[in-house]
């Protein structure tokens, strides 16, 4: 029988993936992993891990879902019985970050309202560390929810939950129809604005000038791969589960390319326009640019603020620019819940209601942590962790999986070229199999080495100087601790039922979208 939700039209299934893919991770993220990563010298490496890893990691997930029709650990579970556990892990890392990133939205929503009589006043550090997060002294004190924090969150699941209870069809790709085109109007009068301010070219220059020397350096392209994971979507199950809600001869290898090339186009974007806007700043205050440029939290929370404090109607633009946030981040995080909650549907045979009452009301509760004094000590290291460590080295070990131990490429490649408008070739293969895991192989040799060998003799040569006993729990221990859980929750049976619902080993019959 054949009852798994499909998506309505091939436009809703590309616009939901950009919707997952575009993110938090676009617009405060990427402009200044650029920055930090020689500028323009970064796109190559960048442009290199989108071709040889981000795409074909697309392909192979969108293949993966859409043949075996499943979330993720029933669609590795029928690949190969051995991989279910690997699908499990990715659940819990999607779990992971949702009860981060929906914290990471309410501050949006906040600042959004901010923007209207610009409350940040002159000192928007200051503003934002101690009255608005109200942030405990010590990294691990946990303190009680703060008010300002915790009523947008309540708002930002509230809007989840109802997209998410309203199932595929109705909820995700109606909501990501109306969110992605909102965005990209917002986006493109942002960006407008952004370039025509004055000193706009000194920003552009030093995010576009070339540091020649910047791409010998291996943590470059370590960076831009890194990136990617988080960027695209891949490697935590998110794709696999979107992908297994198309029809059965649905295209695969040119919706990823579609889906990869308008998440880069927005990231690009967003980076002209971020870094548009930081060459207004050096201007006004008369310095370098990068002088004014500074990571994450601080670049979207601390330094815009103070650039719509100068900026002609800067209400206005700041209000559009958090508003951009917010939509980003929203489409992103119903994706990302979609994970576990397609996950804990197929493995316990209950309703989505449930699913979605359950999986997504257990993420809520547990993202009030964030919202407390000590929470953004939290977000960061969880965050570091579990995109270096788990995203990555999840990609890796799938990628190793699937094209050495269960040899599963021809297979994929053949069922994604009888359905795709164009053909993934030898290079796909050859970008899988070869180039992929020596790179990530690479990268996590060199970040063990700095995090775990080097750093764990000295308090003070941690990451970002966290004590040891922080970065202990929460930082590796729920690193490791989502494998552990993936293993156990792997070892219960699938029902006879659930394993033959909706798929059929040696049929690929259907009609496509
Ligand atoms: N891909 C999403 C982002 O970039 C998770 O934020």
């Amino acid at each position: 029988m054949d009852n798994r939700p499909q998506w309505g039209t091939r436009a809703g299934f590309v616009l939901a993936a950009i919707g997952s893919a575009v993110g938090l991770g676009n617009i405060w993220r990427f402009p200044y992993v650029a920055y930090d990563n020689g500028g323009g010298a970064f796109f190559l490496p960048y442009l290199f891990a989108i071709l040889t890893a981000g795409i074909p990691i697309l392909i192979l997930e969108f293949a993966i879902g859409q043949k075996f029709r499943g979330s993720a650990p029933l669609s590795f579970f029928r690949l190969n019985k051995k991989m279910e556990w690997l699908g499990w892990w990715q659940v819990f890392i999607s779990f992971v970050i949702a009860t981060y990133y929906a914290v990471i939205i309410a501050w949006a929503i906040s600042y959004t309202f901010f923007s209207f009589n610009k409350a940040w006043g002159e000192d928007t550090g200051g503003f934002l560390f101690s009255k608005y997060l109200h942030l405990a002294e010590t990294p691990g004190d946990v303190g009680a929810p703060v008010l300002g924090v915790f009523g947008p969150l309540v708002v930002v699941w509230a809007i989840t939950l109802f997209i998410l209870f309203k199932g595929v069809k109705k909820g995700i790709e109606r909501a990501n129809k109306i969110f992605i085109p909102t965005l990209l109007v917002i986006f493109t009068i942002i960006v407008i604005r952004a370039v025509t301010l004055e000193g706009a070219t000194a920003g552009l220059n030093a995010f576009f000038q070339p540091n020649w020397d910047a791409i010998m350096d291996g943590k470059v392209w370590v960076a831009a791969y890194g990136h990617i994971f988080f960027s695209l979507s891949i490697g935590f199950a998110i794709m696999i589960t979107y992908a297994s809600y198309l029809p059965k001869k649905s295209d695969v290898v040119n919706n990823a390319f579609i889906t990869g090339f308008a998440n880069s186009g927005f990231e690009l974007l967003a980076g002209i326009g971020v870094f548009a806007a930081l060459g207004f700043m050096a201007a006004q205050a008369g310095v370098p640019v990068n002088e004014v440029a500074s990571a994450g939290v601080g670049l979207a929370f601390a330094v815009f603020p103070q650039i719509i404090n100068q900026m002609p109607f800067g209400e206005f633009f700041g209000a559009l620019f958090f508003l951009s946030l917010v939509f980003a981040g929203l489409t992103s995080l119903i994706s990302i819940c979609e994970v576990f909650i397609a996950a804990v549907q197929d493995k316990f045979k209950i309703s989505r209601n449930k699913s979605v009452l359950y999986g997504a009301g257990l993420a809520s509760l547990i993202s009030i942590l964030y919202s407390t004094n000590g929470g953004l000590y939290f977000l960061d290291v969880v965050d570091y962790f579990i995109n270096q460590f788990g995203i990555a080295v999840a990609g890796l070990v799938e990628v190793i999986l699937f094209a050495w131990v269960f040899k599963q490429m021809n297979p994929l490649q053949a069922h994604a070229n009888a359905v795709s408008d164009i053909r993934a070739g030898g290079w796909w293969k050859f970008c899988l199999g070869i180039v992929t895991p020596i790179v990530l192989g690479y990268m996590m040799f060199d970040l063990f080495k700095q995090n775990i060998l080097q750093q764990f003799d000295t308090d003070s040569g941690n990451y970002e100087g966290y004590v040891t006993s922080f970065i202990l729990f929460p930082g590796v221990f729920i690193a490791v601790g989502v494998i552990v859980l993936g293993i156990i929750v792997s070892l219960k049976k699938w029902s006879r039922a659930t394993l033959e619902e909706n798929y059929s080993s040696n049929s690929d019959k259907g009609v496509g979208l």
